[in-house]
This record gives structure tokens, C-alpha cells and sequence, in this order.
């Protein structure tokens, strides 16, 4: 598998992403309707809204290449909130119907894509505590905005495509809140006020760690779908994650032992099953 599509490429962390590829000798096509400034990649202009421009940009572009080995799927309006509600629904879930159409349509078997943190449960506060600590990807998602029902459904929508195509492989990654190395000089003002971050457990993934998990993802053995929580190890706080927990989650069952600054965001399966293991973490980087 030498040639990898990457939808969203030009973005925050589909730039980490391209970067990581490239340094890991694939050969990789940025497909965005943003142009992006990374030469060694192959850029096509592509809207996923438009199902005949996707199904070309995973099959052939003239001029360009041939055949597409995978995809990484990470085009989306990332958040709730930046556009109106039904136009990020409408933009996210309709993309990732013609992404994951189109890549069967083209007999590509293995495709990583972006789910989200938020389907845990997003935002946690004291009125809306998880089952438990830290969170994993054994509860059922609990979507509380449109951007989350669109990640919701594309897990949904993947699990569907493999049993329609049991030589299928989608794996989906629930990236935590994406962080380039610019952001960690806000960290250490985190710590006044735990209730700031407590909306995702005071999680974070650094862009390149999670192109590391997309890497691992295109090269695991699984097939099928599945669902990965991907963070980093520790949390954005300096104080123990023990006290975080019990402070500001009072009543949640902690089900595990935490190390000092353990994340609460599992990442236990990652771990396991493919190899996951962050190598930036904001503490080395301020
Ligand atoms: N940023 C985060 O904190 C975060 C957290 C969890 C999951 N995610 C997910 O990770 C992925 C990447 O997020 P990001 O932070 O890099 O976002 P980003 O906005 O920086 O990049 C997304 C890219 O997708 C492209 N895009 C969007 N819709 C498109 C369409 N219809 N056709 C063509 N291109 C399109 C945009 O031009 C952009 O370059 C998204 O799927 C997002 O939902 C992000």
C-alpha cells in the first residue's frame, strides 16, 4: 500500500498527517478544496459535497495518478459552531457518504477516518458527567450537537459498509481536541481554572501524535471497523488527574488506578491493538 488519498490534507491535522506519510515513504494526494503549501504532496481541488468529483479523485486524475491504495478521511468542518447546524451535518455526513462510497466503488479495501472525542459525550461538566472514568469505547455514543450526530452516524455508516464488505478495513479514530505545537504556550493558564477544560476531560492530541495513529491505523492487521479514542497520555493540567476526577466529576466511578497525569480519555485500546503511543506531550514543549 504505497499511495494514500488524505481528504482534509490542507488542515490542522491533515498537514501533520501529509507530513508523517511523506516521511514514512508513502507516496500521498491531498484532496481539499483548500490548497496547501506542501509541495512533496501530490493537491487536488476536490469538494466531497460533489459525489462525482469524489468518485474520480479516489479512482484517477489525469496527469496525476492512477489507482488510490487508501484513504484517510479527515475533510470535515471540525466543530460545532464554526457554520450553522445543519449546514456542518449536512457538509460532514454527506462527504463522508460519497468518501466512503466512492473508495468502495474503487476496490480500496483499508480506510482511516475522523471521528470525534465529542461522541463520548461532549462537553462533560456537572450536569453532564460520563458513566465512568476514564472514558472509553465500550459505552454507546451520546452525541450532543449536529457536528457529533454526523461523526455518530459515520460510525454507524462504516459498520454497515463492512458488513456489506466483509474484506473491509475502517478504522475511526476518536481524536481528542487537535493541538499544533503554537497552541501548548496557552497551557500552563489551563491550571486556574479546571471548569475551562473540563468539557473534554482535559484532553488533547498533538497533531503529530494523531498522525501517528492514523499511520498505525493503515497498517494494522484488523478488518472491520473499528473505533479507537485517541489522546494524548497525560492531560492538559498540572495538577494529578486523581483529584480532577473526584473534584469536578463527584459520584463517577475512577475504574482504574491513574498515573500522576494520566489522561481520562483512554487510550487502553489504541494502545493494545495498535501500537499507539504518544511521543509529544505539551510539558516537554513550554
Ligand atoms: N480539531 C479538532 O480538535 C478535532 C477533534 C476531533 C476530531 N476532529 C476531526 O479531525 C478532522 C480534521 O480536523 P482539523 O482540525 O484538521 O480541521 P480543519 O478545518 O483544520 O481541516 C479540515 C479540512 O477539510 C477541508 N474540507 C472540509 N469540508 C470539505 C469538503 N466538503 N470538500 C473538500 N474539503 C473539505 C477543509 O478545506 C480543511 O482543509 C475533522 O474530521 C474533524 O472533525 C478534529
Amino acid at each position: 500500500m504505497k499511495r494514500i488519498a488524505v481528504t482534509g490534507g490542507s488542515g490542522k491535522l491533515g498537514r501533520a498527517v501529509v507530513t508523517d506519510l511523506l516521511d514514512h515513504d508513502y507516496e500521498v494526494v491531498n484532496l481539499d478544496r483548500t490548497p496547501s503549501p506542501e509541495s512533496r504532496a501530490t493537491y487536488v481541488k476536490v469538494d466531497f459535497t460533489d459525489y462525482g468529483q469524489t468518485f474520480e479523485a479516489l479512482h484517477a486524475i489525469e496527469d496525476r495518478y492512477s489507482s488510490i491504495d487508501g484513504v484517510v478521511h479527515l475533510a470535515a468542518i471540525p466543530a460545532p459552531g464554526l457554520i450553522t447546524n445543519a449546514a456542518t451535518f449536512d457538509n460532514n455526513i454527506v462527504s463522508t457518504y460519497h468518501v466512503f462510497s466512492a473508495a468502495k466503488a474503487a476496490g480500496i479495501k483499508r480506510v482511516v477516518w475522523a471521528s470525534s472525542e465529542t461522541v463520548l459525550g461532549l462537553p462533560m461538566g456537572p450536569d453532564s458527567p460520563p458513566p465512568y472514568l476514564p472514558v472509553d469505547e465500550e459505552y454507546h455514543p451520546r452525541p450532543e450537537s449536529s457536528y457529533s450526530l454526523s461523526k455518530t452516524l459515520e460510525e454507524e455508516m462504516a459498520l454497515q459498509f463492512c458488513r456489506w464488505d466483509p474484506a473491509l478495513t475502517m478504522v475511526g479514530l476518536r481524536f481528542s481536541n487537535v493541538m499544533a505545537p503554537a497552541d501548548y504556550a496557552s497551557f500552563p493558564g489551563f491550571d486556574a481554572n479546571p471548569a475551562d477544560r473540563q468539557w473534554n476531560a482535559w484532553g488533547y492530541i498533538d497533531a503529530r501524535d494523531g498522525a501517528q495513529a492514523v499511520r498505525l491505523g493503515l497498517e494494522s492487521a484488523i478488518t472491520g471497523r473499528e473505533i479507537f479514542v485517541i489522546a494524548n497520555s497525560d492531560t492538559v493540567m498540572s495538577r494529578s488527574s486523581t483529584s480532577l476526577a473526584t473534584e469536578w466529576f463527584p459520584g463517577v466511578e475512577v475504574r482504574k488506578e491513574l498515573g500522576e497525569h494520566e489522561t481520562l480519555l483512554s487510550i487502553d485500546k489504541a494502545r493494545r491493538v495498535l501500537g499507539f503511543e504518544p511521543r509529544f506531550s505539551w510539558r516537554n514543549e513550554v
